[in-house]
């Protein structure tokens, strides 16, 4: 039978490069961006990533990839110019924890997000969000996405919400204590909630990206890790991993104040912090549900847990 091919008449071979489609990836020395241009290049895709520093896009430019210098996503003429000819942009809120005006700063960058998408025509956004995006209140640091959220549903592009949970990724500032024995953790030790290597947040948002816009204006995407966790059952993949026993060592809320601080974090920030985590322990800080696609990802705890480890 005749192929696809050979059923036209031939026409003269168009330059087949101008003719893909473009995807624009922001944060991609980041977890989350990295596996997203890392997928789309491995597939052969034409990619614009978005680097502050043009040494951090060489290992990038080396594949393939056009490397656009923006330091910031604030600047608005420059993201224009990124994102203009893309099919879609895979886009993310740059955590700045030591601002002290952490959500008026993210409102102020998605103002200017929302502006450069309808200037430059891209057809179709994938939005990494958080869990609990779709409240306005009691979720800390979440606001900012739930901004995100609602600006970008005021644009004329497609757009699909990668609402993450708890990032695996999360334990790593405290691995360090395991060799004291130790485990700490501001969750209560058998609170069980959604966990999520960036891995698999890399992978669905690059899926979305390849599947194109979605019907609706919207598709949301609530995704949680292969298991659920708790501090608990994180301790245990440790204790297999180092072959010891640790020890959970539970802070109340009012240490996370001080101890993020200690690490440089803005009092606004810490402060946020504060309400998410009082919020996953509350139960404010859940997956919607109603309407959105629940998805699971593949990677397990203990393989995270292992690679930040140095021990994959
Ligand atoms: N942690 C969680 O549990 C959780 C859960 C749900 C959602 N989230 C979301 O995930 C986000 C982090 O994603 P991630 O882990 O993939 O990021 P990441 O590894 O922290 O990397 C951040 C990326 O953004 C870039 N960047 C930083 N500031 C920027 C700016 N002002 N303008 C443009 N780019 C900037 C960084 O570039 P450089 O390499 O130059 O620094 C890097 O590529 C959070 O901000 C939050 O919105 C987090």
């Amino acid at each position: 039978m005749a192929s696809e091919a050979t059923r036209w008449p031939s026409k003269a071979t168009p330059d087949r490069r101008s003719e893909e489609h473009m995807f624009v990836i922001a944060g991609a020395t980041g977890n989350t961006g990295s596996v997203v241009a890392d997928t789309l290049l491995a597939q052969g895709k034409k990619v614009r990533v978005l680097v502050r520093d043009a040494a951090k896009g060489e290992a990038f430019r080396k594949r393939g990839a056009d490397v656009f210098v923006l330091p910031s996503l604030d600047d608005e003429a420059g993201l224009t110019r990124a994102l203009t000819g893309a099919e879609a942009a895979y886009i993310l809120s740059p955590p700045d924890v030591a601002s002290s005006s952490f959500l008026a700063d993210r409102r102020k960058t998605f103002d200017v997000v929302k502006r450069a998408v309808d200037a430059s025509g891209v057809g179709h956004v994938v939005l990494l969000s958080s869990i609990a995006a779709h409240r306005d209140h009691g979720t800390g640091p979440i606001l900012s996405v739930a901004y995100a959220e609602r600006v970008l549903r005021e644009t004329k592009a497609k757009l699909t919400f990668v609402r993450a949970s708890y990032f695996l990724e999360n334990w790593a500032p405290v691995l360090a204590a395991t060799a004291d024995g130790k485990l700490p953790t501001f969750l209560p030790a058998d609170l069980t909630i959604p966990m999520v290597a960036t891995k698999d947040i890399g992978l669905v948002a690059a899926k979305a990206l390849l599947e194109g816009p979605p019907s609706a204006k919207v598709d949301i995407i609530e995704l949680a890790g292969a298991e659920d966790e708790s501090p608990r059952t994180i301790a245990a993949h440790l204790s297999t991993i180092l072959g010891k026993p640790l020890e959970l060592d539970v802070a109340p809320l009012d240490a996370v104040v001080p101890v993020f601080t200690s690490f440089g974090v803005s009092v606004d920030a810490a402060s946020l912090f504060r309400e998410m985590y009082a919020g996953l322990q509350n139960g404010t800080v859940a997956f919607e549900g109603n309407g959105a696609r629940f998805v699971r990802g593949s990677t397990g705890a203990e393989a995270v847990l292992r690679g930040l480890l140095g021990k994959g």
